[in-house]
């Protein structure tokens, strides 16, 4: 027996490579063949709140939602979620070029290895025609989808509104110093980054603020020999 919680073995193999090979932006969650970054973080979350429902709005790599249907087998193995509700993974990308391209499509390795739903669609499209349709309260909620100011503070407005009781909002790439040092390679990623450290700057003195725990879990550059997460900020309304 290895006397180990995490099997790295596995995680090399799946969680933060594809069967081997690399993903795109996975630096960017501080992951490498060996640490999980900041997907360690939504796993402990997960595991310790066992949301039914978890939504990702946009992943360039699938590794945010590869996490989150992992812990709901995790946690189905364990005997929880007994009610006959299977916990479900919703990811919405709109394959739109904005703030990044998907490197997966939905017969790729990810979304056929993953128990996740896949919404092809704009996140505001994805609010109003499923979500609301549904009438389906949100769990657990990770922003990464559109990162301009206005498209961070619209899913914020948008999806906020359907977050259930202790439910968990996580929002990426929200260090100032990820967006400042920041070096984009010609003719690739250039692609408007400032919105999320932007919205929270803005959130931290509106008087929204008051009415939510806000944690900024920021280590860029900490760590320099190493890739470090481009930060996250985990809300929940008091
Ligand atoms: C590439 S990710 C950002 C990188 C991210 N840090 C990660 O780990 O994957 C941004 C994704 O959001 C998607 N996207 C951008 N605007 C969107 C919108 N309005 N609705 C849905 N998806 C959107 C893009 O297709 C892209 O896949």
């Amino acid at each position: 027996m290895k006397k180990t919680i995490l099997n790295h073995e596995y995680i090399k193999e799946e969680i933060t490579t594809n069967q081997g090979k690399d993903f795109r932006y996975r630096w960017s969650h501080g992951a490498t063949n060996k640490h999980m970054g900041d997907g360690m973080i939504l796993y402990s979350l997960m595991y310790f709140f066992k949301p039914k429902i978890s939504v990702c709005l946009g992943s360039g790599n699938g590794y945010i939602p590869r996490i989150m249907s992992k812990v709901n087998d995790d946690l189905e193995y364990e005997g929880f979620h007994k009610s006959g509700e299977r916990p479900e993974t919703y990811l919405v990308d709109a394959f739109n070029g904005v703030a990044g391209i998907p490197d997966w499509d939905t017969d790729s390795f990810f979304p056929t290895a993953f128990r996740v739903q896949v919404l092809k669609t704009t996140t505001e499209k994805a609010y109003y025609e499923y979500f609301i349709k549904r009438d389906i309260k949100i769990d657990m909620l990770w922003i990464d989808a559109d990162h301009s100011y206005e498209g961070i503070k619209k899913d914020f407005d948008l999806y906020s509104q359907i977050i259930s009781e202790n439910g968990i909002i996580m929002i990426h790439d929200t260090d100032k110093k990820y967006v400042d040092n920041f070096i984009e390679s010609e003719n690739h990623e250039k692609y408007d980054l400032t919105g999320p450290s932007e919205w929270l700057r803005r959130f931290t003195i509106s008087s929204h603020y008051d009415d939510y725990e806000v944690l900024n879990l920021f280590n860029y550059g900490i760590e320099k020999d190493f890739p470090s997460s481009t930060g996250v900020t985990i809300l929940r309304k008091k």
